[in-house]
């Protein structure tokens, strides 16, 4: 059996360990914070609820203390700063940018093997920052926001299409934002059947344009982003690794000509197993889709050159 440890126990980190647990798929999960005694009080509040729930897996926390998280096989990093009002996106990856770094150094110290699950935002950009502070395979660094788009998009064709979610495979490709990321209404399929051809064109639009703004919605909604979607998704991924599932997922990973990019952290669907993500799966993108896929590129990469006026 495994152990997970979470970084950040706020309303993502907090609701990932409760999914894990749930599912029994680890021995331990470890929430650790920076704020005192948060990821302790978290964690004791979540564990209270495995009799009642009926799960087995330990739940503990701790205050930036890294070697309790010693030996994990899989570290979830969901710590980081949302933006405020005022505030620009350089900003933004800056403060975000000095956080994942330091817990990527840490993480590692104690758990030199683990696979790393980047949440932090702006996702691509953290996970390529990711993948050059850590110095380990490739494989081990997953960037997770593709699975949970393509859950918001399967949300909107269940509504549109009255549905059984479950029938559904749907992916989003390309960056983990409002304008960057890729629904790929080609691609999906109701039952083995395209989508397409129960939807007008209209609706297939706006299908489309509500996935790439499903985030922006929420946060509209609630005051803050959203986390139930968002903890489930990385729990999707952690049982995907942990069990050796094989479960083809997009997730943003380093491509080196894949899809025609390299050197860039981005969406794509892979294989997710005990290694990590195991295979690239090349989707046959029409024209107008892999244009949109460049356009992504171009505009995460042009994030990821902030990074290097940061120390
Ligand atoms: N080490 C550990 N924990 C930290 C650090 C750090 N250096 N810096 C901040 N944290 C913790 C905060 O104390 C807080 O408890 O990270 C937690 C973040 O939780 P929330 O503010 O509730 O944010 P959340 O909604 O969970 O989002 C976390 O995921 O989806 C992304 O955009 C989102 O980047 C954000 C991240």
């Amino acid at each position: 059996m495994s152990k997970v440890t979470v970084i950040g126990a706020g309303a993502v980190g907090a609701t990932c360990a409760d999914d894990i647990a749930r599912k029994g798929i680890a021995k331990e999960v470890v929430l650790l914070d920076i704020k005192e005694g948060f990821a302790e009080g978290k964690a004791l509040d979540l564990f209270q609820t495995s009799s009642l729930l009926g799960f087995n897996t330990l739940i503990t926390g701790s205050t930036n203390d890294y070697s309790k998280t010693a030996n994990s096989d899989v570290v979830v990093v969901t710590s980081g700063v949302p933006r405020k009002p005022g505030m620009t996106r350089e900003e933004l990856i800056g403060i975000n940018a000095g956080i994942v770094k330091n817990v990527v150094e840490n993480t590692l110290k104690y758990s030199p093997n683990a696979i790393l699950i980047i949440v932090s935002n702006p996702m691509d950009t953290m996970t390529y920052l990711a993948y050059q502070a850590a110095g380990i395979p490739k494989n081990k660094i997953i960037g997770m926001g593709g699975i949970l788009d393509s859950a918001r998009f399967k949300c909107y064709l269940t509504l549109a299409l009255n549905c059984a979610p479950t029938d559904l495979h749907a992916t989003v490709i390309g960056g983990h934002g409002d304008t960057t990321m890729i629904p790929l209404i080609r691609f999906a399929k109701l039952s083995g059947i395209p989508v397409t051809k129960f939807l007008d064109q209209a609706t297939c639009d706006k299908i489309v344009a509500d996935t790439m703004v499903g985030g922006a919605t929420l946060t509209k909604l609630l005051g803050t982003s959203a986390w139930y979607a968002p903890g489930a998704a990385v729990s999707l991924l952690v049982e995907s690794i942990l069990l050796d599932q094989k479960k083809v997922l997009p997730n943003s990973v380093l491509l080196d000509g894949e899809y025609g990019q390299k050197d860039i952290c981005l969406g794509v669907p892979v294989v997710i197993g005990k290694n990590g993500w195991e295979k690239i799966i090349d989707l046959e993108l029409n024209e107008e889709e892999m244009n949109k896929f460049k356009a992504s590129a171009d505009a995460v990469r042009s994030m990821n050159e902030v990074l290097k006026t940061l120390v």
